[in-house]
């Protein structure tokens, strides 16, 4: 994304410099619905971004702009209701939570814009989120750190917008470095750089073109069962806070006391969080074609025990499993459509994406998206005034 293109809008509108800063989406490579379990997960920032051009103004208004969307909100920061725009409840939902943590939002102008697909399970809401924070934290001068802003960012997204979101994406976006993954304890928020070691192969989205209306509904619940799951180990004297605390034994010895669907739920995400160790071992040990058998037996839990995934996913990762050049592809993030994310071999992407999107287009007459993603860093404030 071209920053002077926004920046160019600002000055149009605004009159004035802004700062500018670049707030990215996100893959994650394996630890599906683990986060907010306070498992593990594995994502990493790409190169699909939203920029923000941002200056304070004097007039005691947050005048914001989305560029792709040619539309406006104008609201005074002590005092708004919730916007019949999507996108600008994102955006209230940040300003909303800063004042809530004792921060004050003077009046600021912004503009913001970018490629990343909306719906696709790149997270552009935490690119949203994270790239207005940083910036009304480098503009105001909050003194933030990146932790705080990914915090606010989900706080924001769970109490204004109203989805029980854990902490991977916006995680991802503040502490992405190039090259590398993210292998986050989301307990702890403790977190270990692993260079993603490819040589030779790709990252490849595929877009399925769809978001389900069921996604952000369902999401929820799913976060229900999996604590009704840990309470009622925890009734039967476990001591145990979270699925993170659950092991396959403890889980089985009380099969019977829950619900078959709360029980395939736990059990999906305790083998999720084994996996995730696994796969993070395979890849310190260069062994990409085990690291890739993890993403489809990753697939096959979200879509048969967790039951996230979607007829357009679940074709998606079939069409790529006779294929020798693909090395892993699962379905990513929240589910219910979005992208699946695929391990291809370089030499082999033209002819792939070109075949996949044939046969896609055959069975569902829609068509599919292709994104090839390369690691970059986190978000950035890219100039100073
Ligand atoms: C969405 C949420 C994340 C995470 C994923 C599923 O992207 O925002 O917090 O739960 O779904 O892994």
């Amino acid at each position: 994304m071209d920053s002077s293109i926004i920046q160019n809008k600002f000055l149009e509108l605004y009159d004035k410099q802004p700062s500018l800063v670049r707030s990215p989406g996100r893959v994650n490579l394996i630890g599906e619905h683990t986060d907010y379990n306070e498992g593990f997960v594995l994502p990493a920032a790409i190169n699909k971004e939203m920029i923000f051009a941002v200056a304070p103004n004097d007039h005691s208004r947050c005048r914001i702009y989305s560029y792709d969307m040619r539309e406006n909100v104008d609201v005074d920061p002590t005092a708004f209701q919730p916007s019949k725009y999507t996108w600008a409840n994102y955006i209230l939902g940040v300003i909303d939570q800063l004042q809530k943590q004792g921060l004050m939002v003077k009046g600021f102008d912004c503009v913001f814009g970018g490629d990343i697909p909306k719906g696709a399970g790149i997270s552009s809401s935490a690119a949203l989120e994270c790239g207005l924070t940083t910036a009304l934290n480098h503009i105001f001068e909050f003194g933030l750190d990146k932790q705080s802003i990914a915090k606010i960012s989900q706080k924001a997204e769970n109490e204004y917008v109203g989805v029980q979101c854990g902490i991977m994406d916006q995680f991802a976006n503040m502490f992405g470095q190039r090259h590398q993954v993210i292998k986050l304890d989301c307990r702890s928020l403790e977190y270990e750089l692993i260079p993603f070691k490819i040589d030779g192969y790709k990252i490849v989205l595929l877009d399925t073109n769809i978001s389900h209306s069921l996604a952000s509904s369902e999401y929820n619940v799913r976060r229900q069962q999996c604590e009704e799951g840990v309470k009622i180990l925890k009734e039967q004297g476990l001591e145990v806070s979270s699925l993170r605390d659950v092991s396959l034994d403890m889980l089985t010895r009380f099969r019977t006391m829950m619900d078959a669907v709360v029980y395939r739920r736990c059990r999906y995400v305790i083998e999720e969080n084994k996996r995730v160790e696994e796969a993070c071992r395979l890849l310190e040990q260069d062994d990409l074609p085990a690291f890739g058998q993890k993403m489809y037996e990753s697939h096959e839990g979200l879509s048969k025990a967790y039951e996230v995934s979607c007829e357009e996913l679940d074709f998606l990762v079939d069409q790529t499993r006779d294929n020798d050049s693909v090395l892993g592809a699962r379905m990513m993030g929240g589910g219910f459509g979005g992208c699946t994310i695929n391990l291809v071999k370089e030499e082999a992407l033209a002819s792939m994406t070109m075949d996949i999107e044939q046969e896609y287009q055959q069975q569902f007459r829609r068509e599919l998206k292709v994104y090839i993603g390369d690691i970059v860093n986190g978000t950035e404030v890219m100039s100073n005034d």
